[in-house]
Protein backbone atom coordinates (compact mmCIF):
# COMPACT_ATOMS: atom_id res chain seq x y z
CA UNK A 1 0.00 0.00 0.00
CA UNK A 2 1.24 3.49 -0.65
CA UNK A 3 1.80 5.79 2.44
CA UNK A 4 3.56 8.73 1.74
CA UNK A 5 7.05 9.23 3.88
CA UNK A 6 6.98 12.09 6.11
CA UNK A 7 10.15 14.48 5.62
CA UNK A 8 12.48 13.97 8.15
CA UNK A 9 11.93 16.69 11.27
CA UNK A 10 14.89 18.93 11.67
CA UNK A 11 16.48 19.22 14.81
CA UNK A 12 15.93 22.63 16.93
CA UNK A 13 16.93 21.54 20.23
CA UNK A 14 20.55 21.39 21.43
CA UNK A 15 21.97 17.93 22.03
CA UNK A 16 22.31 18.63 25.79
CA UNK A 17 18.95 19.87 26.09
CA UNK A 18 16.57 18.27 28.89
CA UNK A 19 14.71 16.11 26.88
CA UNK A 20 13.84 12.24 26.94
CA UNK A 21 14.02 10.97 23.22
CA UNK A 22 10.69 11.14 22.95
CA UNK A 23 10.18 14.31 24.23
CA UNK A 24 12.54 15.49 21.75
CA UNK A 25 11.23 14.48 19.01
CA UNK A 26 8.27 15.62 19.59
CA UNK A 27 9.16 19.19 20.60
CA UNK A 28 10.99 18.89 17.31
CA UNK A 29 7.70 18.47 15.61
CA UNK A 30 6.22 20.83 16.94
CA UNK A 31 8.21 23.31 16.46
CA UNK A 32 8.84 22.42 12.69
CA UNK A 33 5.31 22.95 12.79
CA UNK A 34 4.92 26.42 14.14
CA UNK A 35 8.14 27.14 11.66
CA UNK A 36 6.28 25.73 8.95
CA UNK A 37 8.72 23.62 7.90
CA UNK A 38 7.05 20.60 7.68
CA UNK A 39 3.46 19.29 8.07
CA UNK A 40 4.54 16.30 10.05
CA UNK A 41 3.31 17.49 12.87
CA UNK A 42 1.31 14.55 14.73
CA UNK A 43 -1.18 15.98 18.15
CA UNK A 44 -0.63 13.80 20.86
CA UNK A 45 -3.50 12.28 22.75
CA UNK A 46 -3.90 14.84 26.17
CA UNK A 47 -2.52 11.10 27.77
CA UNK A 48 0.28 10.82 25.68
CA UNK A 49 1.07 14.62 26.56
CA UNK A 50 1.15 14.64 30.05
CA UNK A 51 3.57 10.82 29.83
CA UNK A 52 6.17 13.00 28.15
CA UNK A 53 5.37 16.32 29.74
CA UNK A 54 4.96 15.32 33.02
CA UNK A 55 5.30 19.15 34.54
CA UNK A 56 2.47 20.61 32.16
CA UNK A 57 -0.97 19.91 32.88
CA UNK A 58 -3.27 17.52 31.15
CA UNK A 59 -5.45 20.25 30.76
CA UNK A 60 -3.18 23.06 29.71
CA UNK A 61 -1.78 20.69 27.46
CA UNK A 62 -5.19 19.48 25.88
CA UNK A 63 -6.44 23.15 26.00
CA UNK A 64 -3.38 23.93 23.04
CA UNK A 65 -4.40 20.87 20.87
CA UNK A 66 -7.47 22.26 18.88
CA UNK A 67 -7.11 18.54 17.34
CA UNK A 68 -6.85 16.44 20.20
CA UNK A 69 -10.63 15.59 20.82
CA UNK A 70 -11.23 12.16 22.97
CA UNK A 71 -15.18 12.45 23.20
CA UNK A 72 -15.34 12.48 19.30
CA UNK A 73 -17.07 9.10 19.16
CA UNK A 74 -20.85 8.98 18.82
CA UNK A 75 -20.78 5.58 20.74
CA UNK A 76 -20.16 7.53 23.72
CA UNK A 77 -22.71 8.67 25.60
CA UNK A 78 -23.00 11.79 26.95
CA UNK A 79 -21.88 11.98 30.56
CA UNK A 80 -18.65 10.31 29.87
CA UNK A 81 -18.07 12.46 27.07
CA UNK A 82 -18.27 15.25 29.29
CA UNK A 83 -16.08 13.73 31.79
CA UNK A 84 -13.27 12.97 28.91
CA UNK A 85 -13.52 17.38 28.47
CA UNK A 86 -13.42 18.09 32.11
CA UNK A 87 -11.22 21.08 32.73
CA UNK A 88 -10.93 22.11 29.00
CA UNK A 89 -11.56 25.80 27.67
CA UNK A 90 -15.78 26.25 27.24
CA UNK A 91 -15.70 25.17 23.37
CA UNK A 92 -14.27 21.92 24.05
CA UNK A 93 -16.70 21.33 26.54
CA UNK A 94 -19.40 22.60 24.05
CA UNK A 95 -18.17 20.30 21.59
CA UNK A 96 -18.29 17.60 24.01
CA UNK A 97 -22.10 17.77 24.47
CA UNK A 98 -22.45 17.46 20.68
CA UNK A 99 -23.62 14.01 19.27
CA UNK A 100 -20.54 13.53 17.28
CA UNK A 101 -21.72 12.60 14.12
CA UNK A 102 -20.26 15.22 12.18
CA UNK A 103 -23.54 14.75 10.51
CA UNK A 104 -23.53 18.44 9.12
CA UNK A 105 -27.25 18.61 10.19
CA UNK A 106 -27.04 22.06 12.43
CA UNK A 107 -24.92 23.31 9.14
CA UNK A 108 -21.65 23.02 10.62
CA UNK A 109 -19.71 19.97 11.69
CA UNK A 110 -19.31 19.12 15.62
CA UNK A 111 -16.06 21.26 16.02
CA UNK A 112 -17.71 24.56 13.90
CA UNK A 113 -20.62 24.43 15.43
CA UNK A 114 -19.68 24.88 19.22
CA UNK A 115 -16.59 26.92 18.27
CA UNK A 116 -19.41 29.18 16.61
CA UNK A 117 -21.61 29.60 19.61
CA UNK A 118 -19.03 29.60 22.15
CA UNK A 119 -17.26 32.64 19.93
CA UNK A 120 -21.05 34.09 20.12
CA UNK A 121 -21.52 33.67 16.07
CA UNK A 122 -24.46 31.00 16.72
CA UNK A 123 -26.95 31.39 19.24
CA UNK A 124 -29.08 28.62 18.61
CA UNK A 125 -28.43 25.90 20.65
CA UNK A 126 -30.68 23.36 19.33
CA UNK A 127 -29.60 22.70 16.02
CA UNK A 128 -27.59 19.03 17.12
CA UNK A 129 -30.38 16.75 15.50
CA UNK A 130 -29.03 13.37 16.59
CA UNK A 131 -27.87 15.39 20.11
CA UNK A 132 -31.89 16.10 20.51
CA UNK A 133 -33.08 17.70 24.01
CA UNK A 134 -30.01 16.13 25.77
CA UNK A 135 -27.26 18.20 23.81
CA UNK A 136 -29.54 21.32 23.69
CA UNK A 137 -29.91 21.10 27.57
CA UNK A 138 -26.30 20.77 27.92
CA UNK A 139 -25.14 23.40 25.78
CA UNK A 140 -28.13 25.95 27.21
CA UNK A 141 -26.22 24.83 30.73
CA UNK A 142 -22.52 25.37 29.73
CA UNK A 143 -23.41 28.91 27.61
CA UNK A 144 -24.18 30.13 30.97
CA UNK A 145 -20.63 30.74 31.01
CA UNK A 146 -20.82 32.56 28.23
CA UNK A 147 -20.59 36.70 29.33
CA UNK A 148 -23.55 37.36 28.18
CA UNK A 149 -25.65 34.25 27.32
CA UNK A 150 -27.36 34.21 23.60
CA UNK A 151 -31.18 34.51 24.09
CA UNK A 152 -32.08 30.61 23.74
CA UNK A 153 -33.79 29.53 20.93
CA UNK A 154 -32.96 33.22 19.08
CA UNK A 155 -31.22 32.98 16.10
CA UNK A 156 -28.49 35.95 15.21
CA UNK A 157 -29.55 38.76 12.67
CA UNK A 158 -28.72 37.06 9.12
CA UNK A 159 -25.99 39.71 8.51
CA UNK A 160 -24.28 38.44 11.92
CA UNK A 161 -24.68 34.73 10.34
CA UNK A 162 -23.22 35.28 7.04
CA UNK A 163 -19.83 35.72 8.66
CA UNK A 164 -19.90 32.29 9.56
CA UNK A 165 -22.40 30.18 7.24
CA UNK A 166 -22.98 32.74 3.74
CA UNK A 167 -25.55 30.33 2.41
CA UNK A 168 -26.18 30.27 -0.97
CA UNK A 169 -29.45 29.49 -2.19
CA UNK A 170 -30.15 25.58 -1.93
CA UNK A 171 -26.83 25.07 -0.28
CA UNK A 172 -27.55 25.45 3.09
CA UNK A 173 -30.39 24.62 5.22
CA UNK A 174 -30.52 28.66 5.50
CA UNK A 175 -31.38 29.02 2.25
CA UNK A 176 -33.43 26.02 1.23
CA UNK A 177 -34.84 25.83 -2.51
CA UNK A 178 -37.79 24.51 -4.01
CA UNK A 179 -37.56 20.80 -5.34
CA UNK A 180 -40.84 18.86 -6.68
CA UNK A 181 -41.81 15.20 -5.67
CA UNK A 182 -41.68 12.84 -8.12
CA UNK A 183 -41.85 9.17 -7.37
CA UNK A 184 -41.45 6.51 -4.37
CA UNK A 185 -40.89 3.00 -4.55
CA UNK A 186 -40.89 0.45 -1.70
CA UNK A 187 -37.68 -1.24 -1.81
CA UNK A 188 -38.76 -4.45 0.70
CA UNK A 189 -40.78 -6.84 -0.76
CA UNK A 190 -44.11 -7.96 1.40
CA UNK A 191 -43.82 -9.50 4.42
CA UNK A 192 -40.48 -7.42 5.21
CA UNK A 193 -40.58 -6.01 8.82
CA UNK A 194 -38.65 -2.82 7.30
CA UNK A 195 -39.85 0.03 4.81
CA UNK A 196 -37.92 1.40 2.89
CA UNK A 197 -38.53 3.24 0.07
CA UNK A 198 -36.96 4.78 -3.28
CA UNK A 199 -37.93 8.43 -3.39
CA UNK A 200 -37.12 10.07 -6.65
CA UNK A 201 -37.20 14.12 -7.27
CA UNK A 202 -36.76 16.35 -9.47
CA UNK A 203 -34.50 19.33 -9.39
CA UNK A 204 -34.08 20.61 -12.90
CA UNK A 205 -35.74 24.03 -12.22
CA UNK A 206 -34.31 24.42 -8.80
CA UNK A 207 -30.50 25.62 -9.15
CA UNK A 208 -29.18 22.71 -7.30
CA UNK A 209 -26.50 20.37 -8.59
CA UNK A 210 -24.61 17.66 -6.55
CA UNK A 211 -21.59 15.14 -7.18
CA UNK A 212 -22.13 11.42 -5.59
CA UNK A 213 -21.37 11.37 -1.95
CA UNK A 214 -22.95 14.46 -1.08
CA UNK A 215 -26.76 14.60 0.61
CA UNK A 216 -29.84 15.89 0.10
CA UNK A 217 -31.31 18.40 3.37
CA UNK A 218 -34.74 18.86 3.18
CA UNK A 219 -37.89 20.19 5.23
CA UNK A 220 -40.44 18.06 6.20
CA UNK A 221 -44.34 18.52 7.39
CA UNK A 222 -45.79 17.29 10.79
CA UNK A 223 -48.63 14.82 9.92
CA UNK A 224 -51.96 16.66 9.79
CA UNK A 225 -53.42 14.04 12.25
CA UNK A 226 -51.09 14.54 14.90
CA UNK A 227 -51.17 18.25 14.32
CA UNK A 228 -55.36 18.35 14.82
CA UNK A 229 -55.07 15.61 17.98
CA UNK A 230 -52.72 18.51 19.34
CA UNK A 231 -54.88 21.25 18.03
CA UNK A 232 -57.50 19.19 20.06
CA UNK A 233 -56.01 18.93 23.04
CA UNK A 234 -55.27 22.55 23.29
CA UNK A 235 -58.98 23.42 22.74
CA UNK A 236 -57.85 26.08 20.52
CA UNK A 237 -59.50 27.07 17.13
CA UNK A 238 -57.16 25.82 14.26
CA UNK A 239 -57.44 29.28 12.30
CA UNK A 240 -55.73 31.37 15.23
CA UNK A 241 -54.20 33.38 14.20
CA UNK A 242 -50.17 33.82 14.65
CA UNK A 243 -47.90 35.53 12.63
CA UNK A 244 -49.87 35.92 9.34
CA UNK A 245 -50.59 32.13 9.58
CA UNK A 246 -52.75 30.22 10.96
CA UNK A 247 -52.71 28.00 14.40
CA UNK A 248 -52.60 24.63 12.21
CA UNK A 249 -50.59 25.92 9.05
CA UNK A 250 -47.67 26.55 11.66
CA UNK A 251 -48.11 22.92 13.36
CA UNK A 252 -47.75 21.59 9.99
CA UNK A 253 -44.26 23.04 9.13
CA UNK A 254 -43.14 25.79 11.43
CA UNK A 255 -42.73 23.61 14.76
CA UNK A 256 -41.33 20.13 15.68
CA UNK A 257 -44.16 18.43 18.02
CA UNK A 258 -41.31 15.20 19.16
CA UNK A 259 -40.00 14.91 21.81
CA UNK A 260 -41.38 18.18 24.22
CA UNK A 261 -39.17 20.52 25.11
CA UNK A 262 -38.55 21.82 28.67
CA UNK A 263 -40.25 25.18 27.23
CA UNK A 264 -43.41 23.94 27.47
CA UNK A 265 -42.96 22.07 30.58
CA UNK A 266 -42.24 25.35 31.97
CA UNK A 267 -45.18 26.98 30.55
CA UNK A 268 -47.61 24.45 31.51
CA UNK A 269 -45.89 24.60 35.30
CA UNK A 270 -47.21 27.92 35.19
CA UNK A 271 -50.81 27.13 34.09
CA UNK A 272 -50.56 24.22 36.63
CA UNK A 273 -50.83 24.37 40.81
CA UNK A 274 -49.57 21.50 43.30
CA UNK A 275 -48.58 18.25 42.67
CA UNK A 276 -48.83 18.73 38.62
CA UNK A 277 -46.72 21.86 38.73
CA UNK A 278 -43.87 20.39 40.91
CA UNK A 279 -44.05 17.56 38.37
CA UNK A 280 -44.01 20.27 35.10
CA UNK A 281 -41.16 21.52 36.90
CA UNK A 282 -39.15 18.42 37.24
CA UNK A 283 -39.72 17.22 33.48
CA UNK A 284 -38.45 21.23 32.32
CA UNK A 285 -35.46 20.38 34.32
CA UNK A 286 -34.68 17.40 32.68
CA UNK A 287 -35.99 14.97 35.48
CA UNK A 288 -38.58 12.03 35.01
CA UNK A 289 -40.80 12.00 38.25
CA UNK A 290 -42.93 9.19 36.44
CA UNK A 291 -40.33 7.22 34.41
CA UNK A 292 -41.99 8.30 30.98
CA UNK A 293 -40.04 11.54 30.01
CA UNK A 294 -38.41 9.69 27.42
CA UNK A 295 -42.22 9.05 25.56
CA UNK A 296 -43.32 12.60 26.25
CA UNK A 297 -43.69 14.01 22.53
CA UNK A 298 -45.65 17.67 22.36
CA UNK A 299 -48.90 16.11 22.35
CA UNK A 300 -48.19 13.34 24.91
CA UNK A 301 -47.35 16.47 27.30
CA UNK A 302 -50.52 18.00 26.72
CA UNK A 303 -52.32 14.38 27.48
CA UNK A 304 -50.30 14.44 30.77
CA UNK A 305 -51.53 17.34 31.62
CA UNK A 306 -55.23 17.75 31.05
CA UNK A 307 -57.26 20.71 30.72
CA UNK A 308 -54.46 23.40 30.72
CA UNK A 309 -55.16 25.76 27.98
CA UNK A 310 -52.56 27.64 27.02
CA UNK A 311 -52.28 31.14 24.71
CA UNK A 312 -52.23 29.35 21.13
CA UNK A 313 -49.36 31.95 20.47
CA UNK A 314 -47.00 31.14 23.65
CA UNK A 315 -47.81 27.39 23.45
CA UNK A 316 -46.28 27.83 19.70
CA UNK A 317 -43.39 30.08 21.32
CA UNK A 318 -42.77 27.10 23.55
CA UNK A 319 -41.81 24.62 20.91
CA UNK A 320 -38.58 23.96 18.75
CA UNK A 321 -38.54 24.87 15.17
CA UNK A 322 -38.79 21.99 12.62
CA UNK A 323 -35.31 20.89 11.80
CA UNK A 324 -34.90 19.57 8.40
CA UNK A 325 -33.60 15.70 8.07
CA UNK A 326 -30.80 15.17 6.26
CA UNK A 327 -30.64 12.17 2.91
CA UNK A 328 -27.56 10.60 1.47
CA UNK A 329 -27.72 10.81 -1.75
CA UNK A 330 -28.04 7.64 -3.69
CA UNK A 331 -28.32 8.26 -7.54
CA UNK A 332 -25.21 10.39 -9.79
CA UNK A 333 -26.04 13.58 -11.50
CA UNK A 334 -24.58 11.59 -14.75
CA UNK A 335 -26.72 9.08 -14.99
CA UNK A 336 -29.57 11.37 -13.97
CA UNK A 337 -29.88 14.66 -15.06
CA UNK A 338 -32.09 17.00 -13.15
CA UNK A 339 -33.19 14.40 -10.85
CA UNK A 340 -32.07 13.14 -7.40
CA UNK A 341 -32.86 9.86 -5.95
CA UNK A 342 -32.78 8.89 -1.54
CA UNK A 343 -33.25 5.87 -0.24
CA UNK A 344 -35.57 6.23 2.64
CA UNK A 345 -36.10 3.65 6.09
CA UNK A 346 -39.09 4.66 7.38
CA UNK A 347 -39.33 5.59 11.67
CA UNK A 348 -42.85 3.86 12.70
CA UNK A 349 -43.01 2.58 16.04
CA UNK A 350 -45.82 2.07 19.05
CA UNK A 351 -45.82 3.98 22.21
CA UNK A 352 -48.73 2.33 24.49
CA UNK A 353 -51.86 3.39 22.16
CA UNK A 354 -50.25 5.20 19.60
CA UNK A 355 -48.02 4.79 16.89
CA UNK A 356 -45.67 7.35 16.01
CA UNK A 357 -43.66 8.48 13.20
CA UNK A 358 -40.44 9.89 12.40
CA UNK A 359 -41.47 13.30 10.61
CA UNK A 360 -39.37 13.42 7.68
CA UNK A 361 -39.02 9.91 6.88
CA UNK A 362 -42.80 9.12 7.00
CA UNK A 363 -43.21 12.17 5.02
CA UNK A 364 -41.15 11.16 2.31
CA UNK A 365 -42.54 7.12 2.51
CA UNK A 366 -46.38 8.72 2.48
CA UNK A 367 -47.46 11.83 2.55
CA UNK A 368 -45.81 13.94 -0.06
CA UNK A 369 -48.48 13.65 -3.48
CA UNK A 370 -46.33 13.82 -7.12
CA UNK A 371 -46.02 16.92 -7.99
CA UNK A 372 -45.41 18.55 -4.44
CA UNK A 373 -42.77 21.55 -3.95
CA UNK A 374 -40.55 20.09 -0.99
CA UNK A 375 -37.78 22.88 0.23
CA UNK A 376 -34.66 21.55 -0.03
CA UNK A 377 -30.34 22.02 -0.22
CA UNK A 378 -27.80 20.43 -0.65
CA UNK A 379 -25.23 19.19 1.89
CA UNK A 380 -22.24 19.00 0.30
CA UNK A 381 -20.05 15.88 1.34
CA UNK A 382 -16.87 16.26 3.63
CA UNK A 383 -14.50 13.99 3.57
CA UNK A 384 -17.20 11.30 1.73
CA UNK A 385 -15.80 11.27 -1.63
CA UNK A 386 -14.61 8.78 -4.45
CA UNK A 387 -11.12 8.47 -5.55
CA UNK A 388 -9.85 10.91 -7.50
CA UNK A 389 -7.75 8.43 -9.45
CA UNK A 390 -10.56 6.47 -11.46
CA UNK A 391 -8.56 3.26 -11.64
CA UNK A 392 -8.01 3.40 -7.67
CA UNK A 393 -9.81 -0.05 -6.39
CA UNK A 394 -12.77 0.60 -3.86
CA UNK A 395 -14.25 -1.31 -0.90
CA UNK A 396 -18.45 0.16 0.14
CA UNK A 397 -19.53 -1.04 3.21
CA UNK A 398 -23.55 0.06 3.46
CA UNK A 399 -25.73 -2.42 5.23
CA UNK A 400 -29.48 -1.45 5.42
CA UNK A 401 -30.22 2.44 3.83
CA UNK A 402 -26.52 2.72 4.41
CA UNK A 403 -26.11 1.58 0.01
CA UNK A 404 -27.53 4.85 -0.87
CA UNK A 405 -24.16 6.44 -1.51
CA UNK A 406 -22.81 3.34 -3.28
CA UNK A 407 -25.53 3.09 -5.45
CA UNK A 408 -24.37 6.63 -6.60
CA UNK A 409 -20.74 5.49 -6.45
CA UNK A 410 -21.50 2.82 -8.97
CA UNK A 411 -23.59 4.63 -11.54
CA UNK A 412 -20.76 7.17 -11.55
CA UNK A 413 -18.31 4.68 -12.18
CA UNK A 414 -20.27 3.14 -14.37
CA UNK A 415 -20.84 6.69 -16.26
CA UNK A 416 -17.41 7.78 -16.71
CA UNK A 417 -15.98 3.94 -17.40
CA UNK A 418 -13.62 4.24 -14.28
CA UNK A 419 -11.56 1.15 -14.76
CA UNK A 420 -10.94 0.35 -11.00
CA UNK A 421 -12.56 -2.82 -9.65
CA UNK A 422 -15.66 -2.08 -7.40
CA UNK A 423 -16.73 -4.49 -4.07
CA UNK A 424 -19.99 -3.61 -2.55
CA UNK A 425 -20.83 -5.22 1.12
CA UNK A 426 -24.48 -4.76 1.50
CA UNK A 427 -26.52 -6.71 4.39
CA UNK A 428 -29.99 -6.30 5.76
CA UNK A 429 -32.27 -8.57 7.71
CA UNK A 430 -33.73 -11.43 5.11
CA UNK A 431 -32.38 -12.05 1.79
CA UNK A 432 -36.00 -12.69 0.10
CA UNK A 433 -37.37 -9.23 1.25
CA UNK A 434 -35.06 -7.03 2.14
CA UNK A 435 -32.18 -7.16 -1.11
CA UNK A 436 -33.01 -3.33 -1.92
CA UNK A 437 -31.82 -2.78 -5.76
CA UNK A 438 -31.34 -6.65 -6.65
CA UNK A 439 -31.75 -6.31 -10.05
CA UNK A 440 -29.62 -3.25 -10.87
CA UNK A 441 -26.63 -5.02 -8.68
CA UNK A 442 -26.96 -8.26 -10.15
CA UNK A 443 -26.77 -6.76 -13.59
CA UNK A 444 -23.56 -4.75 -12.54
CA UNK A 445 -22.27 -8.37 -10.98
CA UNK A 446 -23.41 -9.68 -14.54
CA UNK A 447 -21.43 -7.20 -16.56
CA UNK A 448 -18.79 -7.40 -14.49
CA UNK A 449 -19.01 -3.29 -13.14
CA UNK A 450 -19.60 -5.04 -9.73
CA UNK A 451 -16.72 -6.49 -9.15
CA UNK A 452 -17.24 -8.52 -5.83
CA UNK A 453 -20.63 -8.44 -4.08
CA UNK A 454 -20.43 -9.82 -0.26
CA UNK A 455 -23.88 -10.21 1.87
CA UNK A 456 -24.97 -10.65 4.96
CA UNK A 457 -28.32 -11.62 5.91
CA UNK A 458 -28.98 -10.73 9.73
CA UNK A 459 -32.49 -12.89 9.94
CA UNK A 460 -32.05 -15.38 7.39
CA UNK A 461 -31.05 -18.44 10.00
CA UNK A 462 -30.90 -18.60 13.53
CA UNK A 463 -27.00 -17.04 13.73
CA UNK A 464 -26.66 -13.30 13.00
CA UNK A 465 -24.77 -12.42 10.10
CA UNK A 466 -23.54 -9.02 9.72
CA UNK A 467 -21.18 -7.29 7.50
CA UNK A 468 -18.35 -7.16 9.08
CA UNK A 469 -18.60 -11.05 9.80
CA UNK A 470 -18.44 -11.26 6.09
CA UNK A 471 -15.38 -9.01 6.15
CA UNK A 472 -13.71 -10.82 8.72
CA UNK A 473 -14.48 -14.07 6.43
CA UNK A 474 -12.98 -12.33 3.66
CA UNK A 475 -9.78 -10.09 5.57
CA UNK A 476 -7.33 -11.93 3.37
CA UNK A 477 -8.73 -10.34 0.22
CA UNK A 478 -9.69 -7.15 1.70
CA UNK A 479 -6.02 -7.05 3.09
CA UNK A 480 -5.35 -7.59 -0.72
CA UNK A 481 -7.10 -5.05 -2.35
CA UNK A 482 -5.85 -2.39 0.22
CA UNK A 483 -2.13 -3.19 -0.05
CA UNK A 484 -3.51 -2.22 -3.87
CA UNK A 485 -4.67 0.86 -2.68
CA UNK A 486 -8.03 0.92 -1.97
CA UNK A 487 -10.40 3.71 -0.69
CA UNK A 488 -12.58 2.26 1.53
CA UNK A 489 -16.17 3.37 2.39
CA UNK A 490 -18.52 2.84 5.45
CA UNK A 491 -22.02 4.54 5.93
CA UNK A 492 -24.93 3.90 7.37
CA UNK A 493 -25.87 3.47 11.36
CA UNK A 494 -23.20 5.23 13.41
CA UNK A 495 -23.41 3.83 16.91
CA UNK A 496 -22.86 -0.28 16.33
CA UNK A 497 -22.26 -1.19 13.06
CA UNK A 498 -19.38 1.21 12.12
CA UNK A 499 -17.77 0.76 14.91
CA UNK A 500 -18.15 -3.02 14.69
CA UNK A 501 -16.47 -2.56 10.79
CA UNK A 502 -13.45 -0.73 12.46
CA UNK A 503 -12.97 -3.28 14.66
CA UNK A 504 -13.24 -5.76 12.00
CA UNK A 505 -11.01 -3.90 9.82
CA UNK A 506 -8.35 -3.61 12.06
CA UNK A 507 -8.49 -6.84 13.54
CA UNK A 508 -7.69 -7.75 9.36
CA UNK A 509 -5.00 -5.34 9.15
CA UNK A 510 -3.36 -7.14 12.02
CA UNK A 511 -3.57 -10.81 11.05
CA UNK A 512 -3.34 -10.34 7.38
CA UNK A 513 -0.81 -7.00 7.22
CA UNK A 514 1.31 -9.07 10.11
CA UNK A 515 1.49 -6.30 12.70
CA UNK A 516 0.45 -5.51 16.29
CA UNK A 517 -3.10 -4.44 17.18
CA UNK A 518 -1.48 -1.51 18.23
CA UNK A 519 0.25 -0.88 14.60
CA UNK A 520 -2.96 -1.93 12.96
CA UNK A 521 -4.61 0.88 15.00
CA UNK A 522 -2.19 3.32 13.76
CA UNK A 523 -2.57 1.76 10.16
CA UNK A 524 -6.01 2.33 10.00
CA UNK A 525 -5.84 5.79 11.45
CA UNK A 526 -3.20 6.33 8.95
CA UNK A 527 -5.96 5.48 6.65
CA UNK A 528 -8.17 7.38 7.44
CA UNK A 529 -6.26 10.87 7.84
CA UNK A 530 -5.33 10.01 4.01
CA UNK A 531 -9.17 9.89 2.93
CA UNK A 532 -8.49 6.38 2.02
CA UNK A 533 -11.04 5.18 5.07
CA UNK A 534 -14.36 7.49 4.40
CA UNK A 535 -17.35 7.64 6.44
CA UNK A 536 -21.05 8.35 6.10
CA UNK A 537 -22.74 7.47 9.13
CA UNK A 538 -25.73 8.40 11.23
C1 LIG B 1 -25.53 12.46 6.75
C2 LIG B 1 -26.80 11.68 6.97
C3 LIG B 1 -27.27 10.84 6.00
C4 LIG B 1 -28.44 10.13 6.20
N1 LIG B 1 -28.87 9.31 5.22
C5 LIG B 1 -29.99 8.59 5.40
C6 LIG B 1 -30.45 7.71 4.38
O1 LIG B 1 -29.84 7.59 3.31
N2 LIG B 1 -31.59 7.03 4.61
C7 LIG B 1 -32.28 7.13 5.80
O2 LIG B 1 -33.32 6.48 5.95
N3 LIG B 1 -31.84 7.94 6.78
C8 LIG B 1 -30.74 8.68 6.61
N4 LIG B 1 -30.31 9.53 7.59
C9 LIG B 1 -31.15 9.65 8.80
C10 LIG B 1 -32.23 10.74 8.56
O3 LIG B 1 -31.62 12.02 8.47
C11 LIG B 1 -33.25 10.83 9.68
O4 LIG B 1 -32.59 10.97 10.90
C12 LIG B 1 -34.15 9.62 9.73
O5 LIG B 1 -34.88 9.48 8.53
C13 LIG B 1 -35.18 9.80 10.86
O6 LIG B 1 -35.81 11.04 10.68
P1 LIG B 1 -37.36 11.25 10.94
O7 LIG B 1 -37.65 12.71 10.84
O8 LIG B 1 -38.17 10.34 10.11
O9 LIG B 1 -37.53 10.75 12.42
P2 LIG B 1 -37.61 11.66 13.72
O10 LIG B 1 -38.90 12.38 13.79
O11 LIG B 1 -36.37 12.46 13.80
O12 LIG B 1 -37.64 10.52 14.77
C14 LIG B 1 -36.48 9.73 14.99
C15 LIG B 1 -36.36 9.56 16.48
O13 LIG B 1 -37.42 8.70 16.91
C16 LIG B 1 -36.97 7.91 17.99
N5 LIG B 1 -37.16 6.50 17.63
C17 LIG B 1 -36.95 5.93 16.43
N6 LIG B 1 -37.25 4.63 16.48
C18 LIG B 1 -37.64 4.39 17.73
C19 LIG B 1 -38.08 3.23 18.41
N7 LIG B 1 -38.16 2.05 17.79
N8 LIG B 1 -38.41 3.34 19.72
C20 LIG B 1 -38.35 4.54 20.36
N9 LIG B 1 -37.93 5.66 19.77
C21 LIG B 1 -37.58 5.58 18.48
C22 LIG B 1 -35.52 8.22 18.22
O14 LIG B 1 -35.46 9.17 19.25
C23 LIG B 1 -35.09 8.86 16.91
O15 LIG B 1 -34.06 9.77 17.09
C24 LIG B 1 -29.15 10.24 7.42
C25 LIG B 1 -28.67 11.10 8.40
C26 LIG B 1 -27.52 11.80 8.19
C27 LIG B 1 -27.04 12.70 9.27
N1 LIG C 1 -31.29 3.57 17.41
C1 LIG C 1 -30.86 2.39 17.04
O1 LIG C 1 -30.60 1.54 17.84
C2 LIG C 1 -30.71 2.12 15.57
C3 LIG C 1 -30.23 0.90 15.13
C4 LIG C 1 -30.11 0.67 13.77
C5 LIG C 1 -30.48 1.64 12.88
N2 LIG C 1 -30.92 2.81 13.34
C6 LIG C 1 -31.32 3.81 12.43
O2 LIG C 1 -32.39 3.32 11.65
C7 LIG C 1 -32.33 3.91 10.38
C8 LIG C 1 -32.45 2.93 9.26
O3 LIG C 1 -31.75 1.83 9.48
P1 LIG C 1 -31.54 0.92 8.22
O4 LIG C 1 -32.82 0.72 7.52
O5 LIG C 1 -30.42 1.47 7.46
O6 LIG C 1 -31.16 -0.48 8.73
P2 LIG C 1 -30.50 -0.97 10.06
O7 LIG C 1 -31.51 -1.01 11.12
O8 LIG C 1 -29.23 -0.25 10.28
O9 LIG C 1 -30.19 -2.51 9.68
C9 LIG C 1 -29.45 -2.92 8.54
C10 LIG C 1 -28.80 -4.24 8.80
O10 LIG C 1 -27.70 -4.06 9.69
C11 LIG C 1 -27.79 -5.07 10.68
N3 LIG C 1 -27.03 -4.70 11.88
C12 LIG C 1 -27.47 -4.47 13.14
N4 LIG C 1 -26.42 -4.24 13.96
C13 LIG C 1 -25.31 -4.34 13.21
C14 LIG C 1 -23.94 -4.23 13.48
N5 LIG C 1 -23.50 -3.96 14.71
N6 LIG C 1 -23.07 -4.38 12.47
C15 LIG C 1 -23.49 -4.64 11.23
N7 LIG C 1 -24.78 -4.78 10.90
C16 LIG C 1 -25.69 -4.62 11.89
C17 LIG C 1 -29.27 -5.25 10.89
O11 LIG C 1 -29.51 -6.48 11.54
P3 LIG C 1 -30.65 -6.72 12.63
O12 LIG C 1 -31.77 -5.76 12.32
O13 LIG C 1 -31.07 -8.14 12.42
O14 LIG C 1 -30.02 -6.50 13.94
C18 LIG C 1 -29.73 -5.26 9.46
O15 LIG C 1 -29.51 -6.51 8.90
C19 LIG C 1 -31.05 4.70 10.35
O16 LIG C 1 -31.39 6.04 10.60
C20 LIG C 1 -30.24 4.14 11.50
O17 LIG C 1 -29.34 5.08 12.06
C21 LIG C 1 -31.06 3.07 14.66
Amino acid sequence: MSVTPRPPIPSFLPENAPFSPEQRAWLNGLLAGLYGLTDAVTPLSAEEAARLMPGLSVAAQAAESDEDAPWHDPALPLAERMKLAEGRPLRHRMMAAMAQQDCGQCGYNCRDYSAAIAARKEARLNLCVPGGKETARMLSRLSQELETPPAAGAALPAEARAVAVAPAPGRARDNPVPVTFLTRRRLNKEGSLKETWHVELDIADSGLDYVVGDSLGLYPANDPALVDAVIAALAAPPDFPIGGRTLREVLIDGVSLAPAPDMLFRLISYLTGGERRQKAIKLAAGQDPDGDAATLDVLAALQKFPGIRPDPEAFVESLDPLQPRVYSISSSPKCNPGRVSLTVDAVRYRVGERMRLGVASTFLASRVRPGDRIRAYVQKAQHFALPADPARPIIMIGPGTGIAPFRAFLQERMAVEAPGPNWLYFGHQRSDFDFFYEDELKAMRKSGHLTRLTLAWSRDGSEKIYVHHRMREEGRDLWAWIERGAHIYVCGDALRMAKDVERALIDIVAEHGKRSQEDAARFVAELKKNDRYQMDVY
